[in-house]
């Protein structure tokens, strides 16, 4: 199959949603990572994302909507923490599981009761949500296992041939994922941290998340148990007290600060930024991947605001 790299116009876009209403898969950005979508509602059609990206089929999907019409259609009911939720953070970098509806085919959910749901805020995402006029299952469009899409360039490295268009709106904005936030029970739980920080949410409803290692349910939000995010060099985190040589010349050193070091040629840092590593830290995994890089040091950060989910994709980079 040829891929086609296309700018988003009103023909392109027009294009993309004719591609999903007849059963195929589209990249697309959103305001987080590229998505890799397929008509939520059309069984076959979720189930050549599967196999494009290698994904195991126990590992759910993301639904994307763009108005409340489709949410209603899409879940059984919205609890007041949900409604909450996305009074506050829709459209925006936030995923809701709630109950789902009939509507929604066992493929997206891995056969669970419940749907994961995001409305993005991307311009060119809403658009084709709305074209296509059918809600849009989307998982990040990077193969099993990389680095999630923050460009154009990335999702044609890893799906080229393997879809037939991919709509390219330059660079991601936050250049990680979607936080994910169980909201059908008692209380909400954070499964996955993302753009929106837990100190957001907590703001927002006023009370604690808990944390899905808080809630001692391992399985949760099965895509977590998967090693995920990796370069193909060998990521070494550390923590600031730790005396540093490199393993090997071919190393690269990545910190959140600027800092002296000296025994590194290679030396990446982010002027202090959470918000800029975040846009880069996927990007660069697979630049340095490119310039044969063998080890990769990564300093911890601060868990807060944004470093929660920093921190989680370094830790799942770095796990072997
Ligand atoms: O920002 C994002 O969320 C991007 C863009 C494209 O929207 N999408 C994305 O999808 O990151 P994906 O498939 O790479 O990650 C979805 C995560 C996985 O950890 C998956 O297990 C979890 O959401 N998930 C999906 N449905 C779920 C459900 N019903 N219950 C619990 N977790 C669910
Ligand atoms: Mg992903």
């Amino acid at each position: 199959m040829k891929t086609q790299i296309v700018v988003p116009d009103s023909d392109s876009i027009a294009q993309a949603a004719e591609l999903i209403r007849a059963g195929e898969i589209v990249a697309f950005p959103t305001e987080t990572v590229y998505g890799l979508g397929a008509n939520a509602l059309d069984a076959a059609a979720v189930q050549k994302i599967f196999l494009a990206k290698g994904r195991p089929s126990d590992n759910p999907l993301i639904v994307h909507i763009a108005s409340r019409g489709q949410l209603r259609e899409l879940v059984q009911s919205i609890s007041s923490d949900a409604e909450t939720l996305l009074e506050a953070f829709w459209p925006g970098p936030l995923t809701l599981v709630l109950p789902k509806s009939k509507a929604v085919p066992d493929e997206v959910t891995a056969g669970g009761q419940t749907v994961a749901i995001r409305w993005p805020s991307h311009p060119i995402a809403q658009q084709l949500i709305q074209e296509a006029g059918v809600p849009i299952a989307a998982p990040s469009a990077n193969l099993s296992g990389k680095p999630s899409p923050t460009r154009a360039e990335h999702v044609a490295e890893d799906l080229t041939e393997r879809i037939p268009l991919i709509l390219d709106g330059g660079a991601t904005e936050i250049g990680l994922e979607s936080s994910v936030v169980d909201v059908t029970g008692e209380e909400p739980i954070l499964l996955r941290a993302g753009g929106i920080s837990k100190e957001e949410l907590e703001r927002s409803l006023g009370r604690p998340v808990l944390v899905h290692s808080d809630a001692g349910e391992t399985a949760r939000s099965p895509g977590m148990k998967y090693r995920h995010y990796a370069p193909q060099a060998k990521l070494i985190l550390f923590s600031e007290d730790v005396p540093l040589v490199p393993e090997t010349e071919n190393s690269a050193l990545i910190t959140l600060d600027a800092c002296d070091s000296p025994l590194f040629k290679n030396h990446i840092h982010f002027s202090g930024s959470k918000q800029k590593m975040a846009h880069e830290i996927f990007e660069l995994f697979r630049s340095l991947d490119k310039q044969g890089v063998q080890v990769i040091y990564v300093q911890q950060i601060d868990p807060s605001g944004l470093g929660q989910a920093i921190m989680d994709r370094l830790n799942r980079a770095a796990e072997r």
